[in-house]
C-alpha cells in the first residue's frame, strides 16, 4: 500500500525528504521515479540536508556518482540517467552502492537497473500536478508511517 503526500513547493519537498532522511536507517538504498523535471534532486537536496550535509548537491548526471559525508556515516547520490542498463552500472561498480550498506545510496533513474535493485529498496515516486509549483510524492505506508 502507498501513501501520496502533496508537496505546494520545492521547499516543502525539500522538508519531507528531509524527515524521511532522519527516519531511514543507515544504508538504506532509497529509488526516486520520476520525469525530468519531476523533483528527484530537489528531494535529494533535502535528503542530503536531513542529514546534515550543506554542501550544494546537483544531479550527478555526467559524473554519475556524487559521495558525501556527513556526523553518522555517507550518502552515494547516483543519477543513472547515462547508463544503459543493470551491466554497464554494474561495471561502474553500483553493486557496492546497492549492497555494501556503506551508507545512504539515493539513485535518480533507478529504471536503469530495476533488475539488480535491492528487494528492501524505498521506492519513491514524484509527479508533477496542473500546477506548476505542486508534485504528488508517492511511497509506501511503511516508510509515511516512520514519519508520523
Ligand atoms: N513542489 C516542488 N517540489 C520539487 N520541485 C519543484 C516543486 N515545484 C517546483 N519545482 C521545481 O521543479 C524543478 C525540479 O527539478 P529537479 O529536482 O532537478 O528535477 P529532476 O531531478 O527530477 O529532473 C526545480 O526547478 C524546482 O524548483
Ligand atoms: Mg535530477
Amino acid at each position: 500500500m502507498n501513501n501520496t503526500f502533496l508537496s505546494k513547493s520545492e521547499t516543502e519537498t525539500e522538508k519531507l525528504a528531509g524527515l524521511i532522511a532522519k527516519a531511514l536507517p543507515n544504508g538504506s538504498v532509497v529509488a526516486l521515479h520520476g520525469d525530468l523535471g519531476a523533483g528527484k534532486t530537489v528531494f535529494s537536496r533535502g535528503f542530503a540536508r536531513g542529514l546534515g550535509i550543506t554542501e550544494p548537491i546537483t544531479s550527478p548526471t555526467f559524473t554519475i556518482l556524487q559521495e558525501y559525508n556527513f556526523s553518522a556515516g555517507r550518502l552515494y547520490h547516483l543519477d543513472l540517467y547515462r547508463i544503459d542498463g543493470p551491466d554497464a552500472a554494474l561495471a561502474f561498480g553500483v553493486d557496492e552502492f546497492l549492497y555494501g550498506h556503506k551508507g545512504h545510496t539515493l539513485i535518480e533513474w533507478p529504471e536503469r537497473i530495476t533488475q539488480i535493485l535491492p528487494e528492501s529498496t524505498f521506492h519513491i515516486r514524484l509527479e508533477r500536478s496542473e500546477i506548476e509549483t505542486v508534485r504528488e510524492i508517492v511511497m509506501p505506508s511503511a516508510l509515511a508511517s516512520l514519519l508520523k
